[in-house]
């Protein structure tokens, strides 16, 4: 498929989603500068908007954590990592101009003298570099030092905003491990900012595919028609990885698959399938309609979990022909660990466009291949006419390819050339690779230039955050039970999961789509 090249005439009066963010000078304060994300995702995310000329060349980002360390010794462990971690390749001119605008400052997280030389450093660099006094906090730590953070900011005056200029916080998942803990959180975040002020991330919505599945939906006219129980069997969401616990089992062992990818990333997904347009594409518009498909969730209790719910962990196995150890042979794993790595979970959007549709979704550390898909599976078409005799034929089925190769595929059948009348299925695919000649830009590249401009619309609202841990819970809890709780079924690493998630299909009648 490719790209239509008719003059379409912008609509000057987009907003939210549609428009093109204008992103503000401003000064980026990340917390946990010298940690994982910053090295693999967010300095190399800058670097590339600063590449690209997304940035207005006055932002600068200081990097605050607790070693010793000059700016030059910084920029040289970032250049370091962004060389590896870049989408694009490192130009060394580039490079050297975007890092005369990195500084670190070094303070431990509950030192209020350390926020009080932040504000001081911030109000020069604010003279110095016309960074206008606006300020973006990045939480890239662990939840236990969100408070001290959070708390120490507000003491030093740093979460208000001057007039004319604007502070924001960006927080990391995750948030909370259950509605309680997440709505202390939220208590804690509004102490210093208001919900205006405050950006939760959730890296799967500054995807290219997650953004398009809104303009696939309500850009054409063809689909929005059949999203419904009139016409869709029933839908799965997959989020498959090969990769493993990759050294993070201490936050791992005490989240699992359910916190770790349900809660968040794919409830964030099936929201987007399933929401109604919203009023119009304001951040506020989009999250009021989000949150509602959280809300309709039809909740599991503790004693259905079994039957609605498949937990798995993996054990020793292989993955393209290299051996993989099991989960808990990994290291800081606990060699009982209960942990789940795999988890299949049918749900039910009680609502009366998604009345009785099953979702199946379904994600998993270790298996055979590493890649995030919607598939929407319309109904049979009746069986009169070409398949009258014979068995019902396939169902037309819609991918969106959230990750790798983004794009959107449809099933349908055809007859194969010749004097038979033989039908067999096709495939109708759009790749934005091909179809746009570029690369898309990282998730965190999105999200930078949001938060950066003041649009939220991909960040999660308040509201969702804790609707989703409201129905995430009681699966947590019955897992958690000392009397009979649902079994932790094992799979070998490089399988598609236990042999219950199939059974757990087909006794639903259906099967799961291979990637
Ligand atoms: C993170 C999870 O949020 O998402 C990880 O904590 C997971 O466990 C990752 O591997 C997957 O993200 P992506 O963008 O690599 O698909």
């Amino acid at each position: 498929m490719s790209k239509t090249s008719d003059t379409q005439k912008a609509n000057p009066l987009r907003e939210g989603l549609a428009t093109r963010t204008v992103p503000q000078a401003c000064s980026v304060v990340i917390f946990g500068a010298t940690g994982d994300l910053t090295m693999r995702k967010l300095i190399p995310a800058l670097y590339n908007l600063a590449a690209d000329g997304e940035l207005p060349p006055a932002v600068t980002v200081i990097g605050f954590a607790r070693r010793p360390k000059t700016d030059d010794e910084f920029r040289k462990e970032q250049g370091e990592s962004t060389r590896k971690f870049s989408r694009q390749t490192v130009r060394d001119e580039v490079w050297n101009s975007f890092a005369q605008a990195l500084f670190y400052h070094q303070s431990e997280f509950h030192d209020a003298a350390g926020y009080k030389s932040l504000a001081e450093r911030l109000d020069k660099i604010d003279q110095e570099r016309g960074t206008g006094g606006n300020r973006l906090f990045y939480l890239a730590v662990a939840p236990d030092q969100f408070e001290p953070i959070i708390k120490n900011l507000k003491e030093a005056g740093l979460n208000k905003a001057r007039e004319g200029s604007w502070a924001r916080v960006i927080v990391e998942k995750p948030f909370g491990t259950d509605l309680a803990s997440a709505r202390e959180l939220n208590a804690v975040v509004h102490t210093a900012f208001a919900e205006d002020q405050t950006y939760r991330i959730d890296h799967f919505l500054g995807k290219e595919t997650a953004q398009n599945i809104l303009v696939l939906r309500f850009a054409n006219a063809i689909f929005e028609p059949l999203w419904n129980s009139h016409y869709i069997d029933h839908v799965q969401i997959t989020a498959a990885e090969t990769l493993g616990v990759e050294g993070r089992a201490g936050y791992y062992e005490g989240a699992g698959a359910l916190r770790d990818m349900v809660q968040n990333h794919l409830l964030q997904l099936l929201c987007l399938v399933t929401m109604e347009a919203p009023t119009d594409l304001s951040a506020d518009a989009i999250r009021d309609e989000k949150v509602k498909v959280v809300r309709s969730l039809r909740r599991i209790p503790c004693e259905k979990v079994a039957e609605n719910v498949i937990r798995g962990q993996y054990a020793e196995g292989a993955i393209n022909g290299q051996a993989a150890p099991g989960y808990r042979a990994e290291k800081n794993v606990n060699p009982n660990s209960q942990t789940e790595t795999f988890v299949a979970l049918r749900l039910f959007v009680d609502s009366w466009r998604w009345a009785n549709v099953p979702f199946f979704v379904r994600v998993g550390k270790r298996l055979p291949k590493s890649g995030t898909e919607i598939s929407v599976h319309f109904k049979k078409a009746p069986q009169v006419l070409f398949n009258k005799e014979m068995s019902a034929l396939d169902q037309n089925v819609l991918v969106i390819r959230i990750q790798p190769d983004e794009g959107i595929s449809l099933r349908m059948q055809a007859k194969m050339p010749g004097t038979s009348f033989r039908i067999e299925p096709v495939k109708m695919d759009f790749h934005y690779g091909t179809s746009f000649g570029k690369a898309s830009p990282e998730a965190y590249e999105r999200l930078l230039l949001d938060a950066t401009s003041g649009d939220a619309t991909l960040f999660a609202r308040r509201d969702e955050v804790e609707e989703a841990w409201a129905f995430i819970d009681p699966i947590e809890e019955a897992w958690a039970s000392k009397e009979e709780p649902p079994k932790l079924f094992e799979y070998p690493a490089g399988s598609w999961g236990p042999d219950a998630a199939d059974e757990f299909l087909a006794r639903d009648g259906r099967a799961w789509r291979r990637l």
